[in-house]
């Protein structure tokens, strides 16, 4: 991955599908000087997503693409990528699998945060397969996006220890903390 030089930010667009809380938390972190990474733009494949208000919020222009034919998303949104001049770019609860033309466009300058120790536990229902299966340790990973889903390159990884008491729920929000802290620690690695 480039270095950083001067001051100059990397300009990323964030891709979300429902309530943003990783991408507000993203949007937080770029504004601190150590940020390697500016937010320039905010994807969604939903009008519905919540997390679309930080981009009002934060001044941030936002775009919306259906992918009911990902086809036609994917190449308006490739057009509007580069128009923007975007150079990376983070999936933040993206719920849409990215075709295979596309990631190769972006080869190395996609990265996901996924809730689980992959590669435990790829795709949907991360914790309740957790807690179904009496694991002690629930966890997130910043990976790397590849064509194959959920089995890019792990940049950072973090455990989260689950009691006896956790519920999906509890323990989704235990995790989702915990990845707060590590998609801003997994950017700064990969840029350092
Ligand atoms: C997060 O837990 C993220 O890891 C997960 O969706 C949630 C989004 O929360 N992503 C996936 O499951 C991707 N396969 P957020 O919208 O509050 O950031």
């Amino acid at each position: 991955m480039e270095k950083l030089t001067g001051l100059k930010k990397i300009k990323t667009a964030v891709f979300i599908s429902g309530t943003g809380s990783n991408l507000k938390n993203i949007i937080s972190f770029s504004k601190i000087k150590k940020s390697p990474i500016s937010i320039d733009l905010i994807i969604s494949n939903t009008s519905y997503a919540k997390g679309l208000m930080y981009a009002d919020q934060f001044n941030i222009k936002k775009r919306i693409f259906s992918f009911k034919n990902s086809n036609i998303s994917e190449k308006k949104l490739s057009i509007l990528l580069k128009k923007e001049k975007i150079k990376f770019i983070c999936l933040a609860g993206f719920m849409k699998i990215l075709s295979q033309g596309f990631i190769k466009k972006f080869d190395g300058k996609i990265i996901n945060i996924h809730p689980s120790l992959l590669p435990k536990y790829k795709g949907l229902n991360t914790h309740s397969k957790a807690i179904k299966n009496k694991d002690r340790f629930a966890g997130c990973t910043v990976h790397y996006v590849t064509t194959k889903l959920d089995s890019g390159k792990i940049i950072l990884q973090k455990k989260v220890k689950i009691s006896v008491n956790d519920s999906i729920s509890s323990l989704a929000k235990k995790v989702l903390r915990r990845e707060h802290k590590l998609y801003p620690a997994a950017i700064i690695k990969i840029f350092n």
